[in-house]
């Protein structure tokens, strides 16, 4: 079975031409480095929102970020009720799509979100039209209003990410290969959105993903954070980073393939699909597996051993759930093959909405890249294969330990990225090493209802919260959107669950 089988998926440049509007400081070129401070005399801020053209995009400039610029432009598009932006986040050649919906509560006071999806190389498209957005497609030609969206009670930005991923394109095929790349550019942006529309200033941000997302957001809040005392040194606003939200991460990818044994043969609520001369099977590859990832992936990486002990432990551990059912959802059938496009028909029709040329300009897609796949699958590999094995909980544990908060919930049917106690995402949040690690290791999980229904099991102490979403899969908020956004509105409340 090759990487791409058994992929985690979760899962222009209308602006230049002539008329696009400018915003500049006065001072776009010459010695404006990072550590050079700051004159804002010299920087003039857009500041209004309502004054961005629909049809033509406004390039925002910032002599703090002289590499970076942000095209954006007014949309009217998915439910249409509250305002809607879109545009590019251009680092030189390299063009990162975004989508900006404000608050259907309270634009000028409530919380910022940064969303992207997993994959890696899925795209965040799938995040807002099939999970978290506003609306949601219902047929390839169609969307309907959605209730449950996470701009209920925040101002949510969605990030196609990193380049080649969903509307994300390169000028000449340029590739970002690292997250940490990617992470500067997302903390560039936002500093230059915020800095232009000044009311976002010091609002409360948190930055969130699924799936690899959960090795994504680590890196990309870290990238926030130590820009920060760049910025503050620079005379500028900080960005107020309170949150990390991971839902069904593969935080620790190691830990995850290990976890696989005892989803499919452990006692945790899974069915018992496996059948008992395979788990026997399994049962004795576990501790060769476990060796070979710990002595090339963990204690030393050696790329090319870890990817063959990667490849070892696939074989032996996830032919079951990954070859014959929905590796993403215990509970949902797949029509066909047990692929993502199969499990989710919606991924298909989403796809066809987002093909459709006047759904692409209203997003303000330029023709030239207006191919849209919902997965980029060389970025798959890509990533896959030289960014699975950092350690993303060192980053997470960071910034805990900064005061930043985490919350990391799980749909409690997924097997891919599952919640398994002593396996899965609940031990990846046990071992994190903070001040609170031992409080919270002493707490038993307890019950949280919706309406006086068990909706999950959770355990909280101070900055850190994990939660299961009860009978969700993979994409927590598709399965259960109730439930997940009351996750989401309690977390951004302040309040327990
Ligand atoms: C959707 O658009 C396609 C063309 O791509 C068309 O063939 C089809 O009839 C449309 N479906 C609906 C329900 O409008
Ligand atoms: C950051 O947001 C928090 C709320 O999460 C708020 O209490 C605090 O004052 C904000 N900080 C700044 C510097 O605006
Ligand atoms: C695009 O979508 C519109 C509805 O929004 C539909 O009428 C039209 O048939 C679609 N075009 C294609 C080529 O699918
Ligand atoms: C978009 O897809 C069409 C047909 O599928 C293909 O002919 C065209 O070359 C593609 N364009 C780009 C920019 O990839």
């Amino acid at each position: 079975m090759n990487l791409r089988a058994y992929a985690v998926l979760t899962l222009s440049s209308l602006a230049a031409a002539a008329g696009a509007q400018y915003s500049l400081g006065a001072a776009t070129s010459g010695s404006w480095g990072s550590s050079a401070p700051y004159d804002a005399g010299l920087f003039t801020p857009f500041q209004d929102l309502n004054a961005l053209s629909l049809t033509e995009y406004t390039t925002l400039l910032h002599p703090h970020f002289p590499a970076h610029s942000v095209r954006v432009k007014q949309s009217r598009f998915c439910d249409g009720e509250v305002q809607a932006y879109s545009g590019y986040i251009d680092v030189g050649a390299r063009h990162l799509f975004f989508a900006f919906f404000e608050s259907r509560r309270d634009p000028d006071q409530d919380d910022v979100i940064f969303w992207t999806n997993g994959g890696p190389g899925g795209s965040s498209m799938l995040g807002l039209y099939n999970e978290l957005g506003p609306c949601r497609v219902t047929g390839p030609n169609t969307t309907e209003r959605f209730e449950y969206a996470w701009n209920n009670h925040a101002n949510v930005f969605f990030v196609d990410q990193p380049i080649g991923v969903g509307f994300s394109y390169a000028d000449y095929g340029e590739k970002i290969s690292t997250n940490a790349e990617a992470g500067q550019d997302i903390a560039a942006f936002f500093v230059i959105f915020f800095e232009h529309f000044t009311k976002f200033k010091g609002r409360p941000f948190h930055m969130a993903g699924e799936s690899f997302g959960g090795r994504y957001i680590p890196v990309f809040a870290s990238a926030v954070y130590d820009r920060n005392a760049d910025l503050v040194y620079a005379g500028l606003t900080p960005i107020n980073l309170t949150s990390v939200m991971i839902g069904n991460g593969d935080t620790n990818s190691v830990a995850t393939m290990m976890s696989y044994y005892d989803v499919q043969c452990g006692s945790y609520g899974f069915p018992k699909v496996t059948s008992i001369s395979d788990c026997v099977r399994m049962k004795q590859f576990v501790p060769r597996c476990q060796k070979r990832l710990k002595e090339s992936c963990v204690d030393v990486l050696d790329h090319i051993d870890c990817l063959d002990a990667w490849e070892f432990c696939q074989n032996s551990l996830t032919e079951d759930i990954f070859t014959r059912r929905n590796p993403y959802d215990a509970l949902r059938p797949c029509l066909d093959k047990p692929d993502f496009e199969s499990c989710y028909p919606i991924v298909g029709d989403t796809t066809t909405y987002l093909n459709n040329r006047s759904v692409q300009e209203a997003l303000g897609i330029d023709p030239n890249h207006g191919n849209y796949t919902w997965a980029n699958w060389e970025v798959n590999v890509r990533l896959n294969e030289d960014d699975r094995w950092f350690r993303a909980e060192h980053h997470l544990e960071a910034l805990l330990q900064r005061g930043v908060k985490a919350l990391i919930y799980v749909g409690d049917k997924d097997w891919i990225c599952n919640w398994v106690r002593f396996v899965g995402n609940e031990r990846m949040t046990l071992e994190l090493e903070w001040s609170g690690q031992d409080a919270f290791r002493s707490q038993p999980l307890r019950d949280w209802s919706v309406d006086g229904v068990v909706a999950g099991r959770t355990r909280s102490v101070g900055s850190l919260t994990f939660a299961t979403i009860r009978d969700a899969g993979h994409m927590a908020p598709y399965d259960q959107p109730v439930r997940t956004l009351e996750v989401v509105n309690r977390w951004l409340a302040g309040q327990e669950l």
